[in-house]
């Protein structure tokens, strides 16, 4: 009962109940499809999870890093109030501009910074900026030790972090593997495990990405 197949269906059944048939969200994926984008975007449900998460912390200002067409920053985008932003890090200059032209389709152009580069560099350029109140990290994820580190100095006391991808088919257990996307996970466990300034749990999830998870945590 329980295989992918199963987890696909489940997760039509709580689209169809849940989450209102948006033909404007499903065209950004067809444009990504279009552009030959890689389709690891968040699923729709996830999407609308990023979306709730923007709302319960009545966040004006998100960080993203990781943006490839726009899926997941457009859904965060939609939650806004007037005067919220999102910025979001792409390394890849062609997934920036589909991603910018994915906004300008969903009328939220206005409310999203793409800052190109690679996110390490980038950053630090967001210092001094207001704090952010809500992150969502989806990039490489060898560097998430890094990330964790650099957007803690964009944080204030109550920022939220979700970092995407922490399972990967439940890889994360192996502590030999010479992934360096697993060792990179792995890594930035470590750093959460017993850090000063970070309250964390994971979740796993199913669905019809396959079998991966959630770290969120909070900066006390
Ligand atoms: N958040 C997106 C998916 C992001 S996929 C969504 O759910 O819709 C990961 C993205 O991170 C890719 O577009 C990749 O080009 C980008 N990326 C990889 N390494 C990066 C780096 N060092 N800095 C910034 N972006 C990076
Ligand atoms: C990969 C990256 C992602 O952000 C994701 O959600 C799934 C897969 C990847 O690089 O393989
Ligand atoms: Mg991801």
């Amino acid at each position: 009962m329980s295989n992918l197949d199963t987890w696909k269906q489940v997760d039509q059944y709580f689209i169809d109940q849940l989450i209102p048939a948006d033909p404007v969200m499903e065209n950004v994926l067809k444009a990504n499809e279009e552009a030959e984008l890689p389709s690891i975007d968040v699923s729709a449900t996830q999407g609308k999870m990023l979306q709730l998460f923007v709302k319960m912390k009545a966040a004006k200002n998100v960080l993203e890093i990781g943006t490839l067409g726009g899926y997941s920053t457009i859904w965060m985008a939609k939650a806004l109030p007037e005067n919220g932003h999102v910025t979001t890090l792409e390394f890849n200059p062609k997934h920036a501009e589909v991603a910018t032209r994915n906004m300008e389709m969903t009328g939220v152009r206005d409310k999203v910074e793409v800052i190109v580069g690679p996110a390490l560099d980038t950053l630090p350029t967001l210092e001094g900026r207001e704090p952010f109140d809500f992150i969502f990290i989806d990039a490489d994820k060898n560097n998430n030790p890094h990330y964790i580190k650099e957007v803690l100095k964009l944080s204030k006391h109550g920022t939220t972090i979700l970092v995407d991808n922490v399972v990967r088919d439940g890889r994360l257990l192996d502590s030999e593997s010479k992934d360096k996307s697993i060792m990179g996970i792995r890594e930035m466990f470590d750093l959460l495990n017993n850090h000063p300034q970070l309250d964390s749990t994971a979740f796993q999830t199913v669905g019809s990405k396959g079998y991966d998870g959630f770290v969120l945590a909070v900066v006390t």
